[in-house]
């Protein structure tokens, strides 16, 4: 076989309803549901061979060899060979790199993860000879190397995890929710408040793991898939009341998961807390239509409607930056999922 290769980009995503907690082989034990971001992705390039050598993978983040990288690539490999029957036949040359500052604190998994699942598919169709990208596949694939990867591949919004109240929902792959966004919740802004740019102080592998002796992990299951029908209730109505309700909610329940597991962590910083407080005061003064939501970490997610923006940025710049390191913010929006990047 010739040289074979393929390039893509994956945006990252945000949770609106979070998925903390899983069972063998990356299957959630709640339905999530995020928002794709636009600007904040990694572009990852695959040059496939036949197989030389031992080892199969070599990694080159930003240009440089990457040995750190290789073990989670190769786990995902491995996880995929049922769904790719060839891919320990060749090796692979994995060269990836990322919009966003190395030292804002991002985790990168899901974008990174969903552009190599990409790349994946598009070479098992160059093997196949077959042209039409398969969006399922390639979830399942993103899912396998980093869970909440799987939701970055569809445009706006995404909904992953079996429920039985949403059509189509499934534990193997993300499914597009885009039927359920009103007009007020298209375009909608996402204004990331850099908190801190330390790497994470508890792995998501490690999280995840902790909810199995939560003692509230059963309750919290059960009230993630009560929220999912309620936020989409709130997303098709148009009604950002009840959404900034659900959202901010599952934010700090993720949290005070992770507070009350054994061992616990705390997430926040001090400016985390900080950033809140003068969230909820400016919505109380404004009534503007702003909330925020947080990953499994200090930095804040400030989402809006995009026809507050001038207003928000202008808060943010008078109120928040001074809460930021080195007063980074991230400004970013709903964007296209993945998509192939012309050679
Ligand atoms: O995809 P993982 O295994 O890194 O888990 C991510 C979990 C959260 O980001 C905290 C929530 C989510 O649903 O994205």
């Amino acid at each position: 076989m010739n040289t074979l290769q393929a390039y893509f980009k994956a945006p990252s995503n945000i949770a609106l309803i979070k998925y903390w907690g899983k069972r063998e082989i990356q299957i959630p034990e709640n339905t999530s549901i995020s928002f794709t971001l636009k600007n904040c992705v990694s572009k990852t390039k695959i040059i496939c061979k036949n197989r030389n050598a031992d080892k199969n993978i070599s990694v080159f983040f930003e240009g440089k060899n990457n040995e750190k990288f290789v073990p989670k690539i190769e786990k995902m490999f491995q996880l995929i060979k049922p769904l790719l029957p060839w891919i320990n036949d060749y090796e692979f040359e994995v060269h990836t790199e990322n919009s966003f500052p190395h030292s804002s604190g991002i985790a990168s998994s899901a974008s990174s993860m969903c552009a190599i699942a990409a790349c994946l598919a598009d070479l098992n169709n160059q093997m196949l000879k077959k042209n039409e990208l398969n969006l399922n596949l390639i979830s399942e694939m993103a899912r396998l190397g980093s869970g909440s990867a799987c939701r970055s591949v569809f445009p706006n919004i995404a909904i992953w995890g079996k429920h039985s109240k949403i059509p189509f929902s499934n534990d193997n792959y993300a499914i597009d929710a885009n039927n359920f966004l009103h007009e007020n919740f298209k375009n909608y802004c996402d204004s990331i408040l850099i908190v801190s740019n330390k790497e994470k102080s508890v792995s998501s592998t490690a999280g995840h793991g902790l909810m199995k002796n939560n003692p509230f992990s059963k309750v919290r299951f059960q009230s993630a898939n009560e929220n999912c029908i309620l936020l989409l209730n709130a997303l098709k109505n148009g009604d950002y009341n009840s959404f900034i309700e659900i959202t901010e909610h599952e934010a700090l329940t993720l949290h005070a998961l992770m507070m009350t597991s054994t061992p616990s962590f705390m997430l926040f910083e001090a400016e985390s807390i900080a950033i809140i407080k003068k969230i909820l005061e400016y919505r109380n003064e404004t009534k503007t239509p702003l909330c925020f939501t947080l990953d499994a970490g200090p930095n804040v997610h400030l989402l809006y409607p995009k026809n507050y923006k001038e207003k928000v940025h202008e808060f943010i710049k008078n109120e928040l930056f001074q809460f930021c390191y080195n007063n980074e913010v991230i400004h970013d929006e709903m964007g296209n999922g993945v998509e192939a990047i012309q050679q």
